[in-house]
């Protein structure tokens, strides 16, 4: 039996990037996947239909993370269709980088609204679902499972990004929190903390040959970290083989946080 045989996963903002790369290998390991977009419904077909062609089973809804009524829309749509969400994964994440004193109220609480506040609008939805349905232990040992896409910049300050380094580090303790809150109810919550890993967010900083150099100073591991990567983690994280991981933030960053300047002694 794979993995996740009998799960039902949903992965915010799983039209590309790391969300994309999860959402197919979750369904790889058995789920079916409500793939959210937030604008192209066109995007969101062609990952269904990707995932279909392999043989697995997916449905496709559109939300606005930061919106309370789409998000419960979106739950509502993930109930009726496959009967009950088992994992979610707060994906959905945006930069606007900008200098601190130039930065607009509206640059910092966009930000803000979907990286945070977005993944706590999802979580009470999923953790309200998982309470009602308690534990089914044909499929998981687990009520449900959250896993929250962070940053390395939850922890490493980032100028010119004040914002999206401060939604990155309240993820933290919004993970730890719940974690703490939740466990009792068998739902387990825990962070992935991607370094450099290749995706549009990032295109300016290694599609150049030059600037890909230049990042890879900042990675002791010698390369820039592929989708791939954080998605084999995330299957692991959300089986029942982490079953007692809660409340656990793993850096997948090639070793950006070693600090690597020091690394001549
Ligand atoms: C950011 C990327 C950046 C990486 C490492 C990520 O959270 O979204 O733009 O390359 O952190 O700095």
């Amino acid at each position: 039996m794979s993995k996740l045989e009998g799960q039902v996963a949903l992965v915010t903002g799983a039209t590309s990037g790391i969300g994309l790369e999860i959402a197919l290998a979750l369904a790889n390991a058995g789920a079916a996947v409500v793939v959210n977009y937030h604008a192209d419904r066109e995007k969101g077909e062609a990952v269904v239909r990707q995932i279909e062609e392999r043989g697995g089973n997916a449905v496709t809804v559109g939300a606005d993370v930061s919106r309370e009524e789409d998000v419960q829309e979106m739950f509502r749509t993930a109930v009726e269709t496959f009967g009950t969400v088992d994992i979610l994964v707060n994906n959905a994440g945006i930069q606007e980088d900008v200098p601190f004193v130039e930065m607009s109220l509206e640059q910092w609480q966009k930000v803000l609204a979907v990286n945070l506040t977005g993944s706590f609008l999802c979580s009470r939805e999923a953790a309200r679902e998982f309470c009602r349905r308690g534990v089914v232990s044909e499929r998981s040992r687990a009520a449900g499972k959250i896993l929250f896409i962070s940053s390395v910049h939850e922890v490493i300050p980032w100028a010119g990004r004040v914002n999206y380094a401060v939604s990155k580090g309240g993820l933290g303790q919004l993970m730890r929190s719940m974690a703490r809150e939740l466990a009792p109810e068998k739902i387990r919550v825990n962070s992935i903390a991607p370094g450099a890993i290749k995706t549009d967010i990032n295109r300016e900083a290694w599609e150049d040959p030059g600037a890909a150099a230049e990042l890879c100073k900042k990675i002791p591991y010698g390369r820039i970290g592929e989708t791939e990567d954080v998605a084999r983690a995330a299957v692991w994280l959300l089986s029942d083989e982490a079953d007692y991981v809660t409340g656990a933030t793993l850096f997948i960053d090639g070793g950006m946080l070693l600090y690597p300047s020091f690394g001549g002694g």
